[in-house]
């Protein structure tokens, strides 16, 4: 993130009511929500099973319409298979799972040449010196604050450390890349993250669950954007 630019929220759509998906993200939107996160699930890599390309595809005219971030997060294995697909179907970013890459350079390198900004994200138990290696080469760091595969989990404290640790070895590297988290984000956590270093915010639940307007508001309240 460019230094000074505000703390994004991007509000994960796998908690919103796929009976009208577009409405209620639209509504996240027009909160104040900055990107739209799409958590892409294989049934392999995590123990559930969610969307593909063509839900995607359904959210491109309202990010067009909102100058809005498609933000896909593939938890799936062997991603390389479909990046074209996410990228035809309008993806603006694609992050992958470390560990669910055998050649991780190349695969951001197959996700920069589809146009798009490549992310690469760590499990809660995945050691950051996974990132050395790969840290200048991408747009942007995940860090899992829950065991991946469902909304509506808590936060796992240790991530916290996480994130300082990943925000100190971006900082040494003057990378310009987003440090994103992701997982029982709330009202009551979000000054906790930003303050070690997130600058963009996934929340499913604390969004979606409620009067989504009210809970965008509060979480922005809370980060103090
Ligand atoms: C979990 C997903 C998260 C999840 C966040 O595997 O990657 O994006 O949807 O949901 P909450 O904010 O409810 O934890
Ligand atoms: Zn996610």
């Amino acid at each position: 993130m460019a230094k000074g630019e505000a703390v994004k929220l991007a509000p994960s759509i796998l908690s919103a009511d796929f009976a009208r998906l577009e409405a209620h993200a639209r509504e996240a939107l027009l909160a104040g929500a900055d990107w739209l996160h799409v958590d892409v699930m294989d049934g392999h890599f995590v123990p559930n099973l969610t969307i593909g390309p063509i839900v995607v595809e359904s959210l491109r005219r309202l990010r067009d319409e909102a100058g809005s971030f498609l933000d896909v997060h593939l938890m799936i294995e062997e991603p390389d298979r479909y990046l074209e697909d996410f990228a035809r179907a309008g993806a603006d970013g694609l992050t992958v799972h470390v560990e669910a890459c055998r050649h991780l350079h190349r695969t951001v390198q197959a996700i920069h040449a589809q146009g798009l900004k490549a992310g690469v994200s760590l499990n809660p138990a995945t050691p950051i010196s996974s990132l050395e290696e790969i840290l200048g080469d991408v747009d942007l760091v995940l860090v899992m604050s829950v065991n991946p595969g469902f909304g509506g989990q808590s936060y796992i404290p240790a991530s916290t450390s996480k994130l300082s640790r990943i925000r100190k070895m971006l900082d040494a590297v003057e990378s310009k890349a987003w440090l994103e988290v992701d997982g029982g984000i709330k009202a009551s956590n979000v000054r906790e993250v930003i303050n070690a270093g997130a600058d963009v915010l996934v929340a499913g639940s604390a969004v979606f669950h409620g009067d989504v307007t009210a809970n965008v508001k509060a979480l922005r309240f809370a980060a103090g954007a």
